[in-house]
């Protein structure tokens, strides 16, 4: 059993969709904490789930590098073996980064290398392409610029709008999350087996 924890910033229905799935046993994983960088509405998921949650803001005017190294202090009290990064929209640093490496992964709405960054969505329907897709990735110190675990293609139809488009990306987000994280533990699995 992995354990996760996941961070979000919006309203994580993703995360929602991973919390039903660890409970239905469909990814053999258990969120033990889910962090945010404000007080995100998806938070309630994991409160009525009766998970901890916390909050660690990057204030104006604050070294991103010390909120980095602060945010990780927290979630390596958690001892997780696996940090998701779920619709959480700041660029982590590597202060952060380094600190979980290679097993922090990271849900993107788009086909990686298409349309990196905070706008994939609006930027794949303003560039009137057909298909888009979604992602799951390694977190580097880039943006959405690590090895790619998972990726499946999603049309653009006609008449979408960007949040029907989203909607629609997000449905795929949730199956290949749900498939890498079985990879990662059966991989662990193997490798305790092994020890
Ligand atoms: C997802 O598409 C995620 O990949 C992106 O933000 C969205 C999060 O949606 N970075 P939600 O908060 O889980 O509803």
């Amino acid at each position: 059993m992995l354990r996760t924890v996941v961070l979000i910033s919006g309203h994580g229905s993703n995360l929602r969709a991973f919390l039903d799935a660890c409970a239905h046993g469909t990814v053999p994983a258990t969120v033990v904490a889910v962090g945010a960088d404000s007080d995100a509405p998806g938070l309630e998921h994991a409160r009525s789930a009766g998970i901890p949650t916390f909050v660690e803001p990057l204030e104006r005017g604050v070294d991103r590098d010390e909120w980095g190294a602060r945010l990780a202090d927290v979630v390596e009290g958690c001892a997780p073996d696996l940090v998701i990064l779920s619709g959480f929209m700041r660029v982590l640093p590597p202060t952060f980064v380094h600190r979980f490496a290679p097993m922090i992964i990271n849900t993107h709405p788009s086909f990686l290398p298409e349309f990196p960054g905070a706008h994939a969505v609006r930027d794949a329907r303003a560039a009137g392409v057909t298909e888009t897709g979604a992602s799951v990735i390694v977190v580097d110190d880039g943006v959405d610029t690590g090895p790619i675990l998972a990726q499946r293609r999603v049309p653009v139809l006609d008449g979408d709008t960007e949040t029907v488009l989203h909607d629609r990306i997000k449905i795929v987000e949730r199956e290949i999350l749900a498939e890498v994280v079985r990879d990662l533990a059966a991989r662990e699995s193997a490798v305790l087996q092994e020890n």
